[in-house]
């Protein structure tokens, strides 16, 4: 693709140089807005960018039920920046309520292999739009859900082009306060 605003990498990248990737196509419409076509039945995707170190996608949230569930992304780091509307992002606490927090257009967060969390539309919000950079491209993800039987939390591998839903109970809902959210750090434009 010509006109890119990054420098393909040579390599794996890690989750700062990934969120400036994601800041920068968010800023770009021009290469995901065409091809999103947002529905309300379900998240849809645009594919930006991928070779065998970077997966670039725009993802669009158009219903308040469009929701991840808790999950981790197997070897991929990430960084999500969002570009229209506005995200709840959640991360699960031992014993604690989920921590989140709403983040709006212009913001966005960064994370390493470590990390869980979960994302929905922020409800009340229009369209929602958010530009997902991953190294090395996602493959795999574990979602995580407590098992009907022992009612103990499991982490279920599905392939990526699965797309990521609540497996079950998810915990009781965040409580809108932010926290310090471990593997991950708030970024905005300029940052
Ligand atoms: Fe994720």
């Amino acid at each position: 693709m010509d006109d890119l605003p990054f420098q393909p990498p040579t390599g794996p990248i890690g989750a700062d140089e990934l969120a400036d990737v994601a800041r920068r196509v968010a800023e770009r419409p021009d290469l995901w807005e065409p091809t999103l076509d947002p529905t309300r039945e379900r998240r849809t995707y645009s594919e930006v960018y991928t070779d065998e170190n970077l997966g670039v996608w725009a993802i669009a949230w158009a219903a308040d039920d469009h929701d991840t569930g808790y999950h981790d992304h197997d070897r991929s780091h990430g960084a999500v920046h969002v570009a229209r509307g506005c995200i709840r992002h959640e991360h699960l606490q031992l014993g604690a309520r989920p921590v989140g927090e709403a983040v709006p257009a212009g913001q966005g967060f960064r994370f390493d292999n470590t990390a869980i969390h979960r994302m929905r539309r922020e409800p009340g919000h229009d369209l929602t739009v958010t530009i997902h950079a991953y190294s090395p491209p996602l493959e795999e993800t574990g979602q995580y859900a407590q098992d009907d039987h022992d009612r103990l939390l499991h982490r279920v591998p599905s392939p990526s082009s699965e797309q990521l839903r609540p497996q079950g109970f998810q915990g009781d809902p965040s409580d809108g306060i932010g926290a310090t959210r471990p593997g991950s750090r708030r970024t905005s434009v300029g940052d």
